[in-house]
């Protein structure tokens, strides 16, 4: 079972609260909802749900700011309705891991609050203090630092002003870790997706930066920092003692430091999502805008399937609550259906443990909203006054609908009633117009909807120890338009095709399969276009996946 364990056959789904689903009708999706939607979640066939932060917070980055880690936002309901969801999640077969953000607080939590008041509170080393700023950038709101008269000193905040980071060499706020750690655990959650944990130890002395990214002086003196193994090492200490699995957001990450945490005696993660393959059309959009490239996309996927090949394992992703809608970035809103469908299979079938977030399997969209007023995201507010300020403001709009992560944050589309179904009254976000025609109830009934072939990708996967365990290959790692990979077990072999294209194009097999018919086990368009097969010819955005026996 060593190299088995139990989340490697598993698949998660992400489950962003505020917009999941309204149980008790005031605008706002909360744990009720995630009640009563349980079914759905389960009718997937995933085997965990990933919850973003549920926790009090002010919601200046939308959860990602807590003022109580051992309480629930009184908007999704208490502590007595999460065990109730943790029990009946449990009672279906279905894990739960809660979302551990201890990079940073919000400023409205008592410690930060105690730590302004002055130099000699017990809370006033808990945050980063300098008498004089450095001239870090942080990643959400211009420079890194903040004043506080009434402590005479400047606070670190690599996101935004409201998110003050933690000190995390005082032993005494580690130890406030582990006490949440064990908070959770206790209560019967199965792990932690730990938020930017690759940020928590800063370089001594803080000093100046250089630019990492175009806006990110100072992320060398802090990403993978002095002491981050030694402090993860801590945290992994608590994990022992539960049967519980951790998983490690990297920003910004590289294999190579992936590795420490992955692998080796320094291993403290399970597993880690990394960020390269999601830069495959930019680096956070904003204001590095590329077209989409797919053979980065491609050299991304395969730079870390070969690399955790036999020594860890991969986070598979594609959305998240921090990316725009994976249709409307890597696909086609044209070919919805068609690249909807194409996009599950180019990423489900690699190896690692496949991650699916709201509305992903629905094939939801970016919302393109009329003015930089209505969105409420504080990244995509700043990039949009800060960057490419000459450019005129409907160019700079156009870049927002592209890149902001409020795209992923519309209400969950339910079916053709107000409001999607989300919510009886007003939800607190717009609902994409679009839900007529994206929307589970409609899914349900077509067979052939991006829904059901979620449905179809996780029960192949799930069926199949070469999916889950098997060896990773990629072919003609070149072309433009298709991507190819192979996942071997002993003879069997399963070949993935994918056609990123909008226009026919030519597929080769590769050398090891000539000769060897395989068997069709999934694809996304209905019936054989013979015409097109005959030539070698994919559809646009067809996906096909072929069984191999090999002896
Ligand atoms: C992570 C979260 C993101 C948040 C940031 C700061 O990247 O996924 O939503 O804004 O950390 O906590
Ligand atoms: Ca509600």
């Amino acid at each position: 079972m060593d190299d088995r364990e139990w989340y490697k056959p598993m698949s998660f789904y992400q489950i962003w609260v505020r917009s999941f689903a309204d149980g008790n009708g005031d605008g706002i999706g909360d744990l009720y909802g995630v009640y009563d939607k349980l079914p759905y979640v389960k009718s997937l066939g995933v085997d965990g749900i990933w919850f973003s932060p549920i926790y009090p917070s002010p919601n200046a980055d939308y959860g990602y700011d807590i003022s109580d880690y051992k309480n629930i936002h009184p908007d999704f309901g208490d502590l007595e309705q999460f065990k109730k969801v943790l029990t009946r999640a449990h009672e279906m077969g279905l894990k739960v891991i809660m979302d551990l953000v201890v990079n940073h607080t919000s400023d409205e939590h008592p410690w930060f609050v105690e730590s302004c008041k002055g130099k000699d509170n017990p809370y006033s080393d808990y945050y980063i203090w300098r008498d004089k700023p450095n001239n870090w950038d942080s990643l959400f709101e211009g420079e890194a630092w903040e004043y506080v008269p009434s402590r005479g000193q400047y606070y670190l905040h690599i996101f935004a002003k409201k998110q003050p980071d933690l000190n995390m060499d005082n032993p005494k706020v580690r130890e406030e870790v582990k006490s949440i750690m064990r908070f959770w655990l206790d209560m019967g959650v199965d792990g932690f997706r730990e938020d930017v944990i690759n940020f928590i130890s800063k370089r001594e002395g803080l000093p100046n930066g250089l630019p990492f990214l175009p806006a990110a002086k100072g992320m060398s003196h802090y990403k993978d920092g002095p002491h981050i193994h030694e402090y993860m090492a801590e945290f992994r200490k608590v994990c022992e003692d539960y049967d519980c699995f951790q998983l490690g957001e990297g920003p910004m990450t590289t294999v190579k430091s992936a590795m420490k945490y992955l692998t080796g005696p320094t291993k403290s993660l399970d597993m880690m999502f990394s960020f390269d393959h999601m830069m495959a059309d930019c680096m956070y959009t904003e204001y590095l805008h590329r077209p989409f490239s797919l053979v980065k996309l491609k050299k991304a996927f395969t730079k870390w399937q070969y690399a955790l090949a036999g020594k860890g394992w991969n986070a598979l992703y594609i959305e998240n609550h921090d990316h725009p809608r994976i249709i409307s970035r890597y696909g086609s809103e044209f070919f919805w259906r068609e690249s909807g469908t194409m996009l599950a299979a180019s990423y489900i079938f690699q190896q690692g443990t496949p991650f699916i977030y709201q509305g992903q399997e629905i094939g939801m969209t970016n919302i393109k909203l009329m003015s930089i007023d209505q969105y409420v995201d504080v990244s995509s507010i700043t990039n949009y006054h800060t960057y490419h300020l000459k450019e005129d403001p409907e160019r700079r709009l156009h870049r927002i609908h592209l890149s902001s992560r409020d795209s992923a944050r519309t209400p969950m589309q339910w079916d053709t009633s107000e409001n999607a179904g989300f919510s009886k009254v007003k939800p607190w976000f717009y609902v994409n117009p679009n839900y007529n025609k994206v929307n589970v109830a409609k899914e349900e009934e077509d067979k052939e909807s991006i829904l059901w072939f979620y449905r179809n990708c996780l029960a192949l996967r799930k069926g199949s120890e070469t999916l889950i365990y098997g060896d990773y290959t990629e072919y003609f790692p070149k072309d433009k338009n298709i991507f190819m990979y192979e996942r071997s077990l002993g003879k069997e072999s399963y070949l993935i095709i994918c056609s990123f294209s909008r226009l026919p194009v030519r597929a080769h097999k590769p050398e090891k399969f000539k000769g060897h018919k395989g068997e069709l086990v999934l694809c996304n368009y209905e019936g054989e276009s013979k015409l097109l097969h005959k030539k070698g010819l994919l559809r646009p955005f067809e996906t096909r996946v072929y069984r191999y026996n090999l002896e």
